[in-house]
């Protein structure tokens, strides 16, 4: 059986006080199984929070980073202050940074080699917006994403394929579709010198279609972002993966 990968990105959600309560109630839960990985990534401010009362088996993630050490960077978080609070995974290149805060493809690629020399693994995010896949230029917008976002990476990175038009929207890409675009990206990342872990669905997901998405032979986990957000949910979603297989 393959390892599954339930990730949860909370954006600008969850104060500290809200985080302690999903953490405190989400203990209940008894995750009795090593093939599936829990990752949370709550915002900056709440992530000593989430350590604090998280149970053992939920890891923690950044949902950003800066690329430099130290410096002057305004209102930037280097990997090493994030180091510091146990961070072991971070969101790079999410479709809300490259599109409301103008990431480019060359930065993204910096935050990339900067997490993987820290040891903090990447979740290097891609996928394509709605106009470009009424296009039908979606692979080719991946395709561009990985070959520069990845470009000169050769240690083991996670991808999120996370179609833009299905985010936020309760409109999820079936697992037809779904499975059509991790299947290319497969074949694509199979001969780059980088490993891939794992490739995750992200995009409106949900207790009723997590289901059939992870079912699919390339889907190897999901990131949720609304449906994370309520523990209720998130406790359902974790009980249908760790029931079915
Ligand atoms: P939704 O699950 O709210 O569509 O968000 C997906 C996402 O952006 C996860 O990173």
């Amino acid at each position: 059986m393959k390892k599954i990968v339930i990730a949860g990105n909370w954006k600008m959600n969850m104060t500290r006080k809200e985080t302690k309560e999903f953490m405190v109630r989400i203990s209940s839960f008894t995750m009795d199984r090593n093939d599936i990985d829990v990752i949370l990534f709550p915002p900056y401010t709440s992530i000593d929070s989430a350590q604090s009362f998280k149970p053992e088996w939920i890891k923690i993630g950044s949902q950003n980073l800066w690329y430099k050490d130290s410096g002057a960077f305004t209102g930037e978080i280097s990997p090493i202050f994030l180091k510091e609070l146990g961070v072991e995974y971070v969101l790079i290149g999410h479709s809300e940074r490259r599109h409301i805060l103008n990431e480019q493809d060359e930065i993204l690629n910096l935050k990339v080699k900067s997490a993987l020399q820290h040891d903090i693994i990447p979740i290097f995010c891609v996928g394509e917006r709605k106009e470009e896949n009424e296009k039908n230029i979606g692979k080719q917008v991946i395709k561009r994403q990985i070959e520069e976002g990845l470009k000169f990476i050769n240690q083991e990175v996670i991808l999120a394929y996370e179609p833009v038009w299905a985010i936020g929207t309760g409109r999820a890409a079936t697992p037809d579709i779904a499975e059509e675009m991790h299947s290319y990206i497969t074949q694509l990342t199979l001969e780059k010198p980088f490993t891939v872990k794992a490739i995750l669905y992200g995009g409106s997901v949900n207790p009723d279609n997590i289901s059939d998405l992870i079912a699919m032979p390339h889907i190897d986990g999901v990131l949720i972002g609304g449906a994370s957000l309520s523990s209720d949910k998130f406790l359902k979603m974790l009980d249908i993966v760790k029931k079915r297989r």
